[in-house]
């Protein structure tokens, strides 16, 4: 893709960049004429998704090792950003993970830790960010939430929870920061080909049992993975639109506009459905 006049020269920073949807985005954004600064707790991974990045944007992307879950470490990349370049000009919070299993199975370590990366996170990068672009009287700021933040995902309580959190958060600001000259829009994938897909919960949490495979049961309730190189274009398509919620790919909108018609039938069917995908194989 050529440089894009929306995007050329803008300054953005990408957490969660190392793998999946972040280095999709990353990636997107270079080849649209971007600086990315690409920043993930995988340090090692973040440095190689952008040295494979950097051939094709020579001297515009970096990386940085992130814990969005550091408030002090988010605002310090936040301002040294913008203190490098002169001005930050998108703030991708993308950074997360899955949390999957029954709730009766999970404890109260599995709830923190998705609610101190999924949301907590973005807390920190909006209010890294947030203030910049104020000063500023512009900027962007774009969250990843998930179709899970718009409809309910039994088997993911604690990742619906926080990423409703996040469409929520997202979607007031938008309304206070038009004022500001500030834009924030909300992302909500359905299914993404990501290595996420295959993840467990985190290692160092207690095993939950029967944690179902997410692959499986995504994918054979909701549809085929979506390819991130896809996904990232319609998220910067969408930005350059200043959409308030990016909802893609096609069974993400199919899905989201069936509950707003009727709560109930989705809410009802839901269980059939995945006890069906549970028999199929999806464990
Ligand atoms: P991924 O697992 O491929 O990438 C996530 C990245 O976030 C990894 O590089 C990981 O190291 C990083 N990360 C995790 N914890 C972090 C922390 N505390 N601080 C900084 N970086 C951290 O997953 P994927 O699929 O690319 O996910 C990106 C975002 O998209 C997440 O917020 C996820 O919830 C969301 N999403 C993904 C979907 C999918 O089907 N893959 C669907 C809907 C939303």
């Amino acid at each position: 893709m050529p440089p894009d006049a929306h995007f050329q020269d803008k300054v953005a920073v990408v957490t969660g960049a190392a793998s999946g949807i972040g280095q999709a985005l990353a990636s997107a954004l270079a080849r649209r004429g971007a600086t990315v600064v690409l920043a993930d707790i995988d340090e090692a991974g973040s440095r190689r998704a952008a040295d494979t990045l950097a051939s094709a944007a020579p001297g515009r992307v970096s990386a940085a090792a992130l814990d969005v879950r550091d408030a002090d470490a988010v605002a310090a990349l936040v301002q040294r950003t913008a203190q490098d370049h002169g001005h930050l000009d998108l703030m991708f919070n993308n950074a997360g993970i899955g949390m999957a299993g029954e709730a009766r199975e999970l404890t109260l370590a599995h709830w923190d830790r998705a609610i101190d990366v999924n949301l907590r996170g973005v807390v920190h990068g909006v209010v890294a960010a947030y203030p910049v672009m104020v000063r500023q009287g512009t900027g962007h700021i774009v969250n990843t939430a998930s179709l899970a933040g718009l409809i309910p995902s039994p088997l993911l309580t604690p990742y619906a929870m926080t990423k409703h959190g996040v469409v929520g958060l997202s979607t007031s600001l938008r309304m206070e920061a038009a004022a500001h000259g500030v834009r924030v829009s909300v992302v909500c994938p359905g299914v993404i080909e990501t290595p996420l897909l295959d993840k467990s919960n985190p290692l160092d949490l207690p095993p939950v049992a029967g944690v179902p495979n997410a692959r499986g049961v995504l994918t054979k309730t909701i549809g085929a993975a979506y390819p991130a190189a896809s996904l990232a274009d319609d998220v910067l398509d969408g930005v350059a639109r200043n959409r308030p919620l990016i909802v893609t790919p096609r069974h993400a909108r199919i899905l989201w506009r069936l509950y707003r018609a009727s709560p109930r039938l989705l809410i009802e069917s839901g269980p059939l459905l995945m006890r069906r995908a549970l028999r199929r194989g999806a464990r």
